[in-house]
């Protein structure tokens, strides 16, 4: 059977070459099956019991292949920016290994701030070769839901408000993963936009707004990228769970796509045998009480066949033979971060923070000898918490150890007050015997008299204060969403006593997703956003502050002006005005609902409220809302200053029956080498169908020597300017007039030209 299995590997291997039926090539969900000829003849050698057995956990991360006909488990790993520590087997309690400290890369809103294919797809090779590393066959990401709420838990995981930025690096990154041979499972299948009620809430929208939003970036990495799994989400849509959506798993993913590989559902969001086995799951993760006996029991009774059973053994098994099991002698001898990978965590690093603001206080002056750095969150690493999405990490540098880092190459000193209390949120272990004195007891504690004044002592003593505030990830965090996106613990008022100390201030923002910034922006001459950075956040940090590089990322959601701008809000969507309901997946860890019998807990769910997430705002989800409402927001989607200028110039712009080419002049007005990203949205003029403003359609990144003019070409093929058509059912392109606008962030457009289509 080895042998067997061998072969069907190097058929695999070799799949690339192969032709579809009709003549073509195949597609990469077509060269998924490309074997399946051998697996049916696998299956025909199964028990029920061994098959049944595939279809759920075996551990808490790994489900069950078949010792007797060789084929391994599936091991699987959170994703999704760096490889999860390793677990003990009934959860994810710590197994106390020490070969398994990861290399924690950017977080998901950090990577969309390259706006780079490039770093997307380098990024998932680094997580493809880590999981290697560990006898991982899958990873659980990316994450790649639309960030709908300014305030939703999970916006640093995932990457933009914008579908074709969050579709192009989802495919890049899904293909970089898979090209190491590591499959992704992209998450979470769909329209996971909330944390509260996740695990019951019932997100309710219309399709033209579901395909044109919410599936774009699962719907290339899908069909382009070959993505070979799949994770349905917690919540229901339009009325059913996500792992038992006809719609969505059975119409959509294999149906329209043609998904060849298997779904997994997220951790408990199985909710009963009969809608996973019949509209779509394959996996489920974790437990065994929907899809081990009952399925037995089903097939007895003649509810389900063994037919059924097979289709999906055949799934997984495309999977699993697409993938080469790590011997376990070859895994986890050797530490998990590898250099390499480290080094494509900084680059992302690099390119990804965003200079929001600049008065001119940056780059930091070689006059400056003297630097007062303020804030914990300058000490804080962001690797672990979140729940999830945690990495235990080789090595992290802080923001002020990159500071002091590159201080002290130039002789400057350094100073450091911690300045407001952390909030450390939900804790999970004991309350410690005696409080900490930098912990706060709510998130919006005022600011410590002592602390404050001890921050702006050092402040007036320094040429220049960095202040480093923002979120942590207790605030920001799997499992549960802000109440506001205000800065916590007395931060505003710490900036303004800072900012009365000594007017040479830069603020740096550690966050994941964004804040209320109208009192920091009134005090704070130049304004970075730095994000949680991954294992060499503090380096790449103190490169862009002392101008070693010039600042290149950009926004990839809105900052709003207030959180009730946001459209969600606005609609009066979020929070749900009918109040919160119990969030399953939190509720399903109590003592007492641990303790029911399969009956009563059944029972206990269906007797919980039932809540509802409207999207009544439609496709109007963050810029497409304020520009078509012309509501000024603080910072616009694709924001991000340079130490250059960078001049735009001479667009020549032409349709074709394969889509729009636009060409243009980039100039680096000087100074020193940078990178622009060039961003083309596109508006209709006199159009029939109901259109946002302007919709991003093209973006690059292009680095211009100091002085440098480049040729840009962009390109937008015809089918993404169709619209999804609710009467046909169907996407349709509408003809007509399209004003085409290219510039540097959707609110500094500096260039346009009209075409036909
Ligand atoms: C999260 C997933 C994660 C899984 C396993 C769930 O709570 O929603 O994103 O992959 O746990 O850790």
């Amino acid at each position: 059977m080895q042998t067997d299995m061998k072969r069907i590997l190097t058929i695999a291997a070799g799949a690339a070459l192969l032709v579809a039926a009709c003549g073509g090539p195949m597609s990469p969900q077509e060269r998924l099956a490309a074997n399946d000829k051998k697996i049916n003849a696998i299956i025909a050698q199964m028990t029920l019991e061994e098959k049944v057995n595939m279809l759920h956990s075996k551990t808490n991360m790994s489900s069950a292949g078949v010792e007797r006909l060789g084929i391994a488990d599936i091991n699987y790993a959170d994703g999704p920016f760096g490889i999860r520590e390793e677990g003990q087997p009934n959860g994810f309690m710590s197994a106390g290994w020490t070969l398994d400290s990861a290399t924690y890369f950017p977080t998901g809103s950090a990577l969309a701030a390259t706006w780079s294919e490039e770093l997307a797809y380098k990024y998932g090779t680094g997580m493809g070769k880590e999981a290697r590393l560990r006898g991982k066959d899958v990873i659980l990401g990316p994450a790649v839901n639309i960030q709908r709420l300014p305030v939703g838990g999970r916006t640093y995981e995932y990457l933009s408000e914008d579908p074709i930025l969050s579709a192009a690096l989802a495919l890049e990154y899904t293909k970089g993963c898979q090209d190491e041979g590591t499959a992704v499972c992209i998450k979470h299948f769909a329209v996971n936009n909330q944390e509260t009620n996740r695990g019951s809430v019932d997100a309710q929208l219309d399709e033209r707004t579901l395909r044109e939003i919410y599936l774009k970036p699962f719907e290339r990495a899908i069909i382009e990228g070959g993505a070979m799994s799949v994770m349905p989400a917690y919540n229901k849509v339009n009325g059913d769970y996500c792992s038992e959506n006809e719609h969505l798993l059975n119409e959509i993913l294999r149906g329209e796509w043609g998904f060849k590989g298997m779904t997994v559902s997220d951790w408990g969001g199985t909710h009963s045998t009969m809608g996973a086995m019949l509209h779509g799951l394959n996996v489920q993760m974790t437990g065994s009480n929907y899809l081990g006996q009952p399925v037995i029991d089903s097939i007895a009774t003649g509810a389900l066949t063994e037919d059924m059973v097979d289709e999906k053994v055949r799934q997984i098994l495309r999977v699993r033979y697409a993938i080469e099991p790590v011997p376990a002698d070859v895994a986890n001898t050797q530490m998990t971060s590898l250099p390499e990978c480290q080094e494509i965590a900084l680059e992302v690093a690099r390119k990804s923070i965003v200079l929001l603001k600049n008065d001119g206080v940056l780059p930091i002056s070689k006059d400056v000898r003297k630097i007062a750095v303020i804030g914990q969150n300058a000490v804080l690493k962001t690797q672990s918490g979140g729940m999830g999405a945690g990495v235990k990490a080789l090595y992290e540098v802080t923001p002020l150890q990159g500071i002091q880092a590159k201080a002290d190459e130039l002789g400057v000193e350094v100073s450091y007050a911690p300045g407001y209390k952390n909030f450390p949120g939900r804790r999970w272990g004991p309350a410690p015997a005696e409080p900490n004195p930098l912990e706060a007891a709510a998130i919006n504690e005022p600011a410590d008299p002592q602390l404050l004044a001890e921050a702006v002592a050092l402040a007036k003593e320094a040429d220049l204060v960095i202040f480093v505030g923002g979120t942590n990830k207790s605030i920001e965090t799997e499992g549960s969403d802000r109440k506001d996106i205000l800065l916590p613990c007395g931060q505003e008022t710490l900036v303004q006593a800072l900012y009365e100390a000594n007017q040479q201030l830069v603020s740096v923002l550690i966050s994941g997703g964004p804040t209320d910034l109208r009192v920091l922006e009134r005090y704070s001459p130049a304004i970075v956003q730095g994000w949680w950075n991954g294992t060499e956040g503090g380096t790449a940090l103190a490169e862009v502050l002392y101008g070693d590089i010039a600042p290149s990322g950009k926004l990839p959601f809105t900052f709003p002006m207030q959180l009730e701008d946001s459209p969600a809000y606005a609609m009066g969507n979020f929070p749900d005005p009918n109040g919160a309901g119990g969030d399953l997946f939190t509720l399903m860890f109590r003592p007492d609902v641990l303790a029911m019998t399969p009956e009563e807990r059944q029972a206990f769910i269906n007797s919980l409220p039932k809540p509802v997430s409207k999207y009544t705002e439609r496709f109007y989800v963050g810029y497409r809302w304020y520009d078509s409402k012309d509501i000024v927001p603080m910072y616009a989607f694709g924001h991000g200053l340079s130490y250059v200028h960078f001049s735009y110039d001479n667009i020549a712009a032409k349709a074709s029956s394969k889509g729009i080419k636009v060409s243009f002049d980039l100039k680096n007005d000087g100074g020193m080498c940078a990178d622009e990203v060039v961003q083309l949205y596109v508006s209709r003029l006199d159009s029939a169908v109901e259109w946002p403003a302007k919709e991003l359609k093209a973006f690059k990144r292009v680095s211009v020597a100091d002085g440098q003019t480049s040729k840009v070409t962009l390109e937008v093929p015809l089918k993404d300017l169709r619209y999804w058509d609710e009467a046909a059912g169907a996407w349709a392109l509408e003809h007509g007039s399209l004003m085409i606008q290219v510039g540097s962030a959707s609110d500094d457009i500096r260039l346009a030209a009209a075409v036909e289509i």
